[in-house]
């Protein structure tokens, strides 16, 4: 059995759906199966190469009419495909390709196809087209499988509306409880919808009205707004069946492999077409209230004054300067921390800020030196606050361990590789995935194909069709290999 990967239907879809985001139209993401000209490898150390042309951006929020129509879209080419499908409390939508034995526990692959605002166009979508399309040319090739096989599309692996990542893949894993999911309030209007100056478009506008949320910082009275909930939006969206209905029963996969972008430049750099991931970096994330005194921007004098914004410039450069200090105690690279949205208020220019809303998103391989940068971290906020006469206040929203994947499915993919003659190394992902929730209650692991200079969470993000046939072909060939070996093996 060799399935055909049928690339120009692949390149297709992807870019069609592309088509669907709240962005406004730009230049275009670039055509189908034109390969950019191969740049040397950058230096190491060296600068960063120059940012590729800006293409479209694509963003596609959770439970936005661009988010409901792209699932809309994936489902109708499954239901073409003739697979059976079903959706759950929180949309998690499940592509089946029926095996002859269908009470064996199932092998699963998937990933999402939400945006973060102002994103590219492959992050999340190659491992659900590319899924789709290692379950067609399985099907098509005349292939039985013994287990099921089935394609997941996760519900909003992006932290965008909720503010915490991996929603489906959590409460599919029993890592999120149902009430507390359903409790999380919706930042929807604190994201900044993709358009380069942050103004909303019209396109932009959610599938709901959105109240106001005393989590947002800027919005003017705090005290009296309605809180809108993941709960109002998914049931507004049309999803009401109790969330308590979406974890999966043990057992329900026997195996599960994520095919994904690398989002990170080692494939490219080594011209290695697949990278087999053997561990996920455990990610954590954290909000800060920063809390001082506001007044007129010339009246209030320098001695006086208790601003919000520069302690939250000094924690901000806290962060940095432990993070950096990890790396150089570590002599390596693995820790990480991004301070990527701050709200200030009041927010106009003639006025000293008086509260100010951040969060910090922060990684590492290993879980204590996560840990201990961020006790580095406290400790600086302690100074701030007496220092600057501020209050600062810390909400942790996720603090995950990291994932490992199942030597035998390692060792599978790695067999696969070889056999078809197709240079392979084994690494750690440093962004996480929905695998990661997955790895609680199944074996996973994940295959990574090069992405251009390893550019992810941009426009410019690209992944060159033959890498992405590649990487199809890999996870065809490894979800046939496991759905008919023995159960025991
Ligand atoms: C996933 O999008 C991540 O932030 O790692
Ligand atoms: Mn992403
Ligand atoms: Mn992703």
């Amino acid at each position: 059995m060799t399935p055909t990967i049928n690339t120009t239907r692949l390149q297709h879809e992807l870019h069609h759906l592309a088509t669907l985001t709240d962005c406004p139209p730009g230049p275009g993401p670039p055509p189908p199966r034109r390969a950019p000209p191969r740049r040397p490898p950058p230096p190491r150390g060296g600068p960063p190469p120059p940012p590729a042309p800006n293409t479209t951006a694509v963003t596609r929020i959770l439970f936005t009419p661009r988010d409901v129509e792209a699932r809309a879209y994936v489902r109708a080419l499954a239901e073409a495909a003739g697979f059976e499908i079903r959706t759950d409390a929180i949309g998690n939508t499940f592509i089946r390709f029926l095996g002859t034995d269908p009470t064996l526990p199932a092998i699963g692959t998937g990933s999402h196809t939400d945006a973060i605002p102002h994103a590219g166009m492959y992050d999340g979508t190659v491992g659900v087209l590319g899924g789709l399309e290692a379950l067609r040319s399985l099907k098509e090739s005349g292939f039985q499988p013994r287990r099921s096989i089935e394609l997941l599309v996760f519900t909003s692996e992006e932290p965008t509306r909720f503010g915490i990542g991996c929603i489906g893949s959590r409460l599919l894993g029993g890592v999120l409880s149902p009430q507390t999911a359903d409790n999380l309030p919706d930042l929807l209007d604190e994201t900044n919808l993709g358009t380069p100056s942050g103004t909303p478009t019209s396109s932009g506008a959610p599938s709901v009205p959105v109240a106001s949320s005393p989590e947002r910082v800027g919005s003017q009275d705090t005290s009296t707004a309605e809180v809108r909930t993941l709960h109002d939006v998914r049931t507004a969206a049309g999803f009401t069946a109790p969330l308590t209905t979406v974890p999966l029963p043990p057992n329900y996969y026997a195996a599960w492999v994520e095919l994904h972008i690398e989002q990170g430049p080692l494939l490219e750099r080594e011209n290695i077409p697949i990278g087999i991931v053997t561990n996920i970096a455990a990610p954590a994330s954290y909000r800060y209230e920063i809390t001082g005194l506001g007044g007129h921007a010339g009246a209030l004098l320098m001695p006086d004054r208790r601003d919000a914004l520069t302690a939250a410039a000094e924690l901000i450069l806290s962060v940095e300067r432990h993070t950096l200090a990890a790396n150089a105690a570590s002599g390596t690279s693995d820790s990480v921390a991004t301070i990527g949205t701050v709200a200030v208020h009041p927010g106009a220019v003639n006025s000293v800020p008086s509260r100010v809303t951040l969060m910090l998103d922060i990684r590492d391989t290993d879980t204590n030196r996560r840990n201990q940068t961020m006790q580095a971290l406290r400790t600086d906020i302690k100074e701030i606050q007496t220092r600057r006469g501020v209050t600062i206040t810390e909400r942790q929203i996720n603090a995950d361990a990291p994932a490992t994947s199942d030597p035998h499915i390692v060792r599978t993919l790695e067999t696969i590789c070889t056999t078809n003659a197709i240079p392979h190394k084994k690494m750690v992902s440093r962004a996480y995935h929905d695998t990661s929730f997955i790895a609680r209650i199944a074996p996973v692991a994940m295959i990574f194909i090069p992405c251009r200079a390893g550019v992810s969470h941009r426009p410019d993000e690209y992944a060159t069709p033959e890498s992405i046939a590649v990487g199809t072909q890999v996870l065809a060939l490894t979800l046939a290999q496991l759905a008919n070996e023995n159960p025991a093996t």
